[in-house]
């Protein structure tokens, strides 16, 4: 049998720092509403003329560095984003290209909002485990500041740019143990970003190109659908709770991912968390975090990581490995 494990992690945030204070000058709300609602204290935002493939090769050049590999090491790049610099080429060729990746290896961009990091392992862990290639880059990397509307105060406070990437390789040992993905696309409405290139640029209104939610209703069926989905995850390896060293959730709300975690019987300890610091970064969150979590020297060799995802679409998606 051959797997993919993980060789290496890197992440970037732009440099510029928007605080709640600097929120509560913008719209009315206020600081401690937004932490007792959300946890989230702080976001990035991308600078001007700072794009998603900016981020996205920042956080590669540190997962390179971290797994100790060149650009001609790498044979497959998989982007999560849905927030790409131009319609095409896709991100993921721009970086490809801007790293010196091997040329003629397969780059591609995946699009499922926030759960497009998790989508993007999943295919690059096929594209190893079926001989398709060697070493794969998944990358996350988002600019959610750029389809914020900056008037809209049950929006505006949640979202923040930045980028992480992973790096796989095949190996005779786990690594990744299984991936888990699901859509439901009969939620359009409830999270959207309401228009695309096929509408053409006459049906653009102000707000068309940026987030519309009805945040009550996504944290409810968020809550419920990532409850079953780890335990569909833990069922599918003959594992439970004990089993799992660290929850490694997308950053998009500490409620929803306190739920999450008391559906597993997990302690806050034993969960990584970046969401006061980043906000949602959408499918660079989960990188982020592993890269935060490994950094700081809190996940180690061998623990066993839960990954789960939830995002517009519906999409939503996990991964269980041994790093
Ligand atoms: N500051 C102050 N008050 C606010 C703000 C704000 N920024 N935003 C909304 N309010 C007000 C509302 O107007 C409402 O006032 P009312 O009672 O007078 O009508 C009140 O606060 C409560 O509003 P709710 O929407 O019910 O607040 P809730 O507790 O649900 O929190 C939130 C809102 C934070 C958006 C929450 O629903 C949430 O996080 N949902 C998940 C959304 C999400 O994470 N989406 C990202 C993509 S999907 C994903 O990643 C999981």
């Amino acid at each position: 049998m051959t797997y993919s494990r993980i060789i290496g992690t890197g992440s970037y945030l732009p440099e510029k720092v928007l605080t709640n204070a600097d929120l509560e000058r913008m719209v009315d709300t206020s600081d401690s509403w937004i932490v007792e609602r959300t946890g989230i204290r702080e976001r990035r935002i991308a600078g001007e003329g700072e794009y998603c493939s900016h981020l996205a090769i920042a956080a590669a050049r540190n997962a390179m560095a971290a797994a100790n590999v060149g650009p001609t090491d790498i044979d497959c790049l998989i982007i999560g984003t849905c927030t790409p610099d131009q319609v095409f080429p896709s991100t993921a060729c721009l970086v490809q290209y801007a790293l010196g990746l091997k040329p003629g290896g397969v780059a591609f961009d995946v699009s499922a909002a926030c759960s497009g990091f998790v989508y993007a392992l999943d295919v690059a862990d096929r594209f190893i485990r079926t001989g398709g290639a060697r070493r794969a880059m998944v990358i996350g990397a988002e600019t959610m500041s750029r389809v914020i509307n900056w008037t809209d105060r049950g929006t505006c406070i949640l979202f923040g740019d930045g980028a992480g990437a992973v790096i796989l390789e095949a190996g005779d040992e786990p690594g990744i143990y299984s991936t888990h993905l699901h859509a439901d696309g009969q939620y359009e409405n409830l999270l959207t970003v309401p228009w695309g290139v096929s509408q053409g640029v006459e049906a653009m209104t102000p707000e068309g190109g940026k987030i519309v939610m009805r945040g009550n209703e996504v944290f409810k069926v968020a809550v419920r659908t990532l409850g079953r989905m780890v335990e569909e995850t833990l069922v599918a390896n003959g594992m439970t709770h004990a089993d799992v060293d660290w929850l490694v959730p997308h950053q998009a709300n500490i409620r929803i991912i306190q739920a999450t975690a008391r559906k597993l019987g997990l302690p806050m300890e034993r969960v990584i968390l970046t969401v006061a610091e980043h906000g949602n970064t959408s499918s660079a969150s989960i990188p982020l975090a592993l890269d935060a979590g490994i950094r700081d020297g809190r996940i180690k060799r061998g623990q066993n990581l839960l990954l789960e995802a939830f995002g517009g679409g519906f999409t939503w998606g996990s991964a269980l490995l041994r790093y």
